[in-house]
C-alpha cells in the first residue's frame, strides 16, 4: 500500500458527498473507454500505476476510484500521466476484484460524474483533489421525453438488426424511465469513440445529453441496416460453415474482452475428451462420438447446440455398449431361488427352468422371449424380478400400458427441441450392463395412434434377427439388443397384436385357489407386512380362518394383491396400538377383523340350494379372475321373441339364439311341446346387470336354462358348467379353465360341467381342489341336458289349455321373428 495513502483524507460516503465539496482520491487512467455513472463495466489492470491505484482504493473502506479517460491524441502504450487525461470523469465503487497472471480483473460501478480540482501525486499512481459533479438536469422536459421516447424507439430498430442481444439488455434498455440513465446506458454500449464520449460524459444538461445520444444512436442504426444489407447480400454467397465461423471468432473475442473465462469450458470439452478415450466403445460409435466432440470443441458454451451435444455425449459415456454381467447359472440354484420368492405356481416355474436350461447350455443362442399372462396380482413382475435373481442378472422394469408413440419407445430425433432417448435405451443406461433381464410390463395395454405405432417398433425390438442393431431416434447409433432377456406381461392375451405374440413364448398364470392364497399370505405376505410395518412376528399374529375370512370377503381376485393390502391395513393398525402401549402383542382372529377393516365388502356368488326351473350355474372368466354365474329364463305368457338384458354383448345375444333355435328345432327329442316356442316369449337374464358380459363360453349355460325352462326339469344346484355350443349341438373347448373351476369351488360347488376337448386343461388344476370336485365332460348339447338337468320334473310346463289362452291372448298368430332387446 503506498504510504501517501495514510494521511489524506478518504472520499465520504455517498449520503454526504455533495456537488462541489472536494476531496481527495485515487486516480485510474482509462484507454479507449469511458465509464458512465449507473453502469457496470469489467476492467482488465496491468500497468504499474493503475494497479497501484486500484490497491490504493482497496484499502480504503469505500473503495471508491476515480476513472478518467486518456485524451486520444495522448494516448500511446506508456503507462498514462495527468496531463494525458481529461479533466472530466466517473467515480467508481470496485464491485470485484481478481487477480490474473498479469495483473487484475475488476468489476466496477459507476456513482457520479467528478471533476479534477487538482493533482496531488502522480507517483506510485494518480491522485487529485475532485469534487462531485451535479447530475445534468432538465431544462426542457417535453424535449427530453420526446427524445427519450425516439431513443427507445430506435433501441427496438436496433434490436431487431442484432438478433443475439440477450433479452436481459433488451429489458433494461426499453425499460429504462430515466433519460439521463438510458442515455448514459446506450453510450457504453455503443461504440462511440473517445471524443463524443466525452462530450456525453461531461454534458451538464439532460437535453444536452439525449440529444448527443440520439445523435449517436440515429447513425449506430444507419451503419447497422447497412450493414445487415451487406451482409444478407454476402450471406448468399458466404458459406454456413464460414459464416458460422467468424461469427464464433468473434463471439470468443468478445468473451474474451468481457472477461468470461474460457477455461471452464476447454477442460470440460477436455474431460469428455478423456472419458470418451477411456470408455470401451463400438468402433462406429466412437467415430460418431468424436465428430460431435470436434462440434463441441468449436462451439461457444453460449451455443444452444453446445448443451444438445454435451448431453448427447453424456448419454453416449453412460450407455453400456460393450458391457455384460457374467451369469450365474447353477440350475439347482435358480430354482432355489423361484422357490424361496414364490409359493406354488409349479408349472410354471418348471417351464421357466428349462428356459434357464436352454440358456445355460447354449449361453450364444438369442434368449428367449417370456409372456406372462394372467389376472393382476398372481405374481408376473415379481416372477420377473425372481428370474433376474436366478441369473445374477440387473433386472429393470417398464410399464408400456398408455404408451402410445412409438418415440416413447425410440426416442425423439435430436433435432427436436428437448429431444430425448427412448425408454428402451433408458432402461438399458438404468440398467448399467447390456444384458439386463427387461421387463416389458402390461404389454396388451399398449396403445397407438397417429403418432406411430409402438408395436411396430416392440416387434422390431424383440426381433431376434433385428434387434442386434436397434437404433434409438435419439443417440441414431445401432445399439445390440440381442443380449437383453425380455420379459413381457399382460393380462390378456386378446389385445396383443398376433405378430407380437407369436414371438413370445407364453406362459399363463391363472390364479390362485383359496389354500394357495392362505399358503402365500402365510409365508410371504404376512411376514413382509411385518417388517414392512416395524413389528416382528411375535408381535403380530393373524390366524388362519381370519386369512381366509380375508381372501373371500374382503378381496375378490385371482391374485393376491388386494389380500396383502388389507394385511398391511391391519399391520398399521397393529403397529399403532403397539407404539401407543396399548398391547404389546396381537393375534388377529376372524371376529376382529370387522374392527381393522370395517364391513365385509364383498358377498361373492354362493351355490345357491335350489335353483328354480329356467336358472342355471354358469362360470365366467374376467380380468380378474374366475366367477361363478347364474343364467335365468323365464317364460312370457302373451309374448314372443328372445328378450335379453344383463349387458349381454353380442356374441352372448347370439349364443342365445342359437340355443333357443337348436332346442326349438330338437323339441321332440327333448319332450318339449313345439307350441311353446310360438306361444310364449322368453326373457333371459343374467345378473349383475352393470357389468359388462361377453364371450361364447355362456352357450352352454344358456342352453341349460332354456332347457330347463321349456321342459320343467330344474337344474341341479351343485353343478356350475361352461362351453360354446353350436347350431347342430356341438360343444366347443373354452378358455380359463383354472380360474372358472377355482372360482366355481370356491363359491361352494361340486360338480363342473365342460368340454372333453378341454379335458387337458384340467390337469392345472390344484389337487387340493380337484379331489373335491366331480368333473363331467361333454361334447354334445344332449349330453349337456342329461348332466344338468334333474330327472324329475318338477314344475311341469304350461298345459295345452294354458297354452290355448295365451293363443288367444296373441294378437297376431303368426310366429314372429326373435327380437333382441340390449
Ligand atoms: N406365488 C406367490 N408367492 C409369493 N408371493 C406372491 C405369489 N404370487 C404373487 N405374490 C406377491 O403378490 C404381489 C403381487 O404380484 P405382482 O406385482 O408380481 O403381480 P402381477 O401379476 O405383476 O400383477 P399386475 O398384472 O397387476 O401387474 C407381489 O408382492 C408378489 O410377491
Ligand atoms: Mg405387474
Amino acid at each position: 500500500m503506498p504510504e501517501s495513502a495514510e494521511n489524506m483524507p478518504t472520499p465520504p460516503a455517498p449520503e454526504t458527498r455533495n456537488p462541489g465539496e472536494p476531496f481527495e482520491v485515487a486516480v485510474l487512467a482509462l484507454q479507449n473507454l469511458t465509464v458512465f455513472p449507473e453502469t457496470v463495466v469489467p476492467l482488465g489492470i496491468g500497468r504499474p500505476r493503475s494497479l497501484a491505484a486500484v490497491e490504493a482504493a482497496l484499502a480504503t473502506p469505500e473503495k471508491l476510484l476515480a476513472c478518467i479517460t486518456v485524451r486520444p491524441d495522448r494516448s500511446d502504450d506508456t503507462d498514462a500521466k495527468r496531463d494525458d487525461l481529461y479533466e472530466v470523469g466517473t467515480l467508481v465503487m470496485i464491485k470485484r476484484m481478481d487477480r490474473t497472471e498479469n495483473g487484475m480483473r475488476i468489476i466496477v460501478q459507476g456513482t457520479e460524474r467528478v471533476r479534477v480540482r487538482q493533482w496531488k501525486q502522480e507517483d506510485p499512481y494518480l491522485r487529485a483533489e475532485m469534487e462531485i459533479l451535479p447530475e445534468p438536469n432538465v431544462v426542457d422536459s417535453e424535449h427530453v421525453e420526446a427524445t427519450k421516447r425516439n431513443l427507445q424507439q430506435m433501441i427496438t430498430e436496433a434490436l431487431a438488426l442484432l438478433p443475439n442481444v440477450p433479452p436481459e439488455v433488451r429489458i433494461a434498455v426499453l425499460g429504462q424511465v430515466d433519460a439521463v440513465r438510458l442515455s448514459y446506458f446506450l453510450a457504453s454500449i455503443l461504440n462511440l469513440g473517445v471524443e463524443e464520449e466525452q462530450k456525453m460524459l461531461e454534458a451538464n444538461t439532460a437535453d444536452e445529453l439525449v440529444r448527443a445520444a440520439h445523435t449517436s444512436l440515429t447513425r449506430e442504426v444507419e451503419i447497422l441496416q447497412l450493414r445487415s444489407k451487406i451482409a444478407s447480400e454476402a450471406q448468399v454467397e458466404m458459406d454456413k460453415a464460414q459464416r458460422d465461423y467468424v461469427l464464433r471468432q468473434q463471439m470468443r473475442a468478445i468473451q474474451k474482452e468481457l472477461g468470461e473465462d474460457e477455461t471452464g469450458e476447454a477442460a470440460e470439452t477436455e474431460l469428455l475428451r478423456e472419458r470418451l478415450e477411456k470408455a470401451e466403445l463400438p468402433d462406429e460409435v466412437r467415430t460418431e462420438a468424436d465428430r460431435e466432440l470436434r462440434r463441441l470443441q468449436r462451439l461457444p458454451p453460449a451455443a444452444p447446440d453446445y448443451h444438445v451435444i454435451r448431453t448427447y455425449l453424456e448419454f453416449i459415456l453412460e450407455l453400456p455398449w460393450l458391457k455384460s454381467s457374467e451369469d450365474k447359472l447353477e440350475l439347482a440354484e435358480a430354482r432355489r431361488i423361484l422357490d424361496e420368492d414364490h409359493y406354488g405356481l409349479e408349472d410354471v416355474k418348471e417351464r421357466i427352468l428349462e428356459f434357464l436350461a436352454v440358456i445355460k447350455l447354449r449361453p450364444d443362442t438369442k434368449s428367449p422371449i417370456l409372456l406372462f399372462v394372467g389376472p393382476p396380482g398372481v405374481g408376473k413382475t415379481s416372477l420377473g424380478r425372481s428370474i433376474a435373481r436366478a441369473l445374477g442378472r440387473q433386472f429393470e422394469r417398464m410399464s408400456l400400458g398408455g404408451v402410445r408413440d412409438e418415440a416413447e419407445l425410440r426416442g425423439h430425433r435430436r433435432t427436436y427441441i428437448g429431444a430425448m432417448p427412448g425408454r428402451i435405451v433408458q432402461s438399458i443406461r438404468r440398467a448399467g450392463v447390456n444384458n439386463p433381464v427387461l421387463m416389458l410390463d402390461e404389454i396388451d395395454k399398449l396403445g397407438n395412434d397417429y403418432r406411430g405405432d409402438p408395436a411396430a417398433a416392440l416387434l422390431e425390438i424383440l426381433d431376434p434377427q433385428q434387434n442386434n442393431s436397434f437404433r434409438d431416434h435419439y443417440l441414431d447409433l445401432p445399439f445390440d439388443l440381442s443380449k437383453v432377456f425380455f420379459i413381457a406381461t399382460a393380462n390378456q392375451l386378446g389385445p396383443i397384436p398376433a405378430p407380437l405374440r407369436d414371438r413370445m413364448e407364453i406362459i399363463a398364470l391363472a390364479g390362485y385357489s383359496d389354500r394357495e392364497k392362505l399358503e402365500i399370505a402365510k409365508r410371504y405376505l404376512v411376514p413382509r407386512q411385518v417388517t414392512e410395518n416395524g413389528l416382528n412376528n411375535a408381535q403380530l399374529k393373524i390366524a388362519d380362518d381370519t386369512i381366509e375370512l380375508i381372501a373371500s370377503r374382503y378381496t375378490r381376485e385371482a391374485g393376491v394383491r388386494q389380500l396383502e393390502r388389507n394385511i398391511g391395513s391391519i399391520a398399521r393398525k397393529v403397529a399403532l396400538k403397539i407404539a401407543q402401549a396399548e398391547s404389546e402383542s396381537v393375534t388377529v382372529t376372524a371376529a376382529d377383523v370387522r374392527e381393522y377393516l370395517g364391513p365385509p365388502r364383498f358377498y361373492p356368488e354362493q351355490a345357491r340350494k335350489e335353483l328354480h326351473a329356467g336358472v342355471a350355474t354358469g362360470m365366467a372368466w374376467t380380468e380378474m379372475g374366475g366367477e361363478v354365474l347364474f343364467i335365468e329364463a323365464t317364460l312370457l305368457p302373451g309374448g314372443h321373441g328372445l328378450t335379453i338384458t344383463g349387458q349381454l354383448g353380442e356374441v352372448m345375444q347370439e349364443s342365445a339364439r342359437a340355443a333357443q333355435s337348436y332346442l326349438w328345432s330338437h323339441a321332440a327329442e327333448f319332450g318339449i311341446d313345439p307350441a311353446i316356442f310360438k306361444d310364449f316369449g322368453v326373457h333371459l337374464h343374467v345378473p349383475a346387470g352393470a357389468i359388462p358380459k361377453d364371450g361364447p363360453s355362456a352357450g352352454v349355460t344358456i342352453t341349460s336354462a332354456l332347457a330347463s325352462l321349456y321342459t320343467g326339469r330344474r337344474v341341479r344346484p351343485d353343478t356350475a358348467m361352461t362351453g360354446e355350443i353350436t347350431l347342430s349341438g356341438l360343444v366347443f373347448p373354452i378358455g380359463g379353465v383354472k380360474e372358472k373351476v377355482l372360482a366355481a369351488h370356491r363359491a361352494g360347488i361340486r360338480r363342473i360341467i365342460l368340454p372333453s376337448r378341454n379335458e387337458a386343461d384340467v390337469d392345472e388344476i390344484p389337487e387340493d381342489v380337484k379331489k373335491e370336485l366331480q368333473i363331467v365332460f361333454v361334447s354334445g348339447i344332449a349330453e349337456v341336458i342329461d348332466a344338468a338337468l334333474e330327472v324329475l320334473v318338477a314344475n311341469p310346463p304350461p298345459s295345452p289349455a294354458l297354452l290355448d289362452s295365451a293363443r288367444a291372448h296373441r294378437p297376431d298368430p303368426e310366429p314372429q321373428p326373435l327380437t333382441v332387446k340390449g
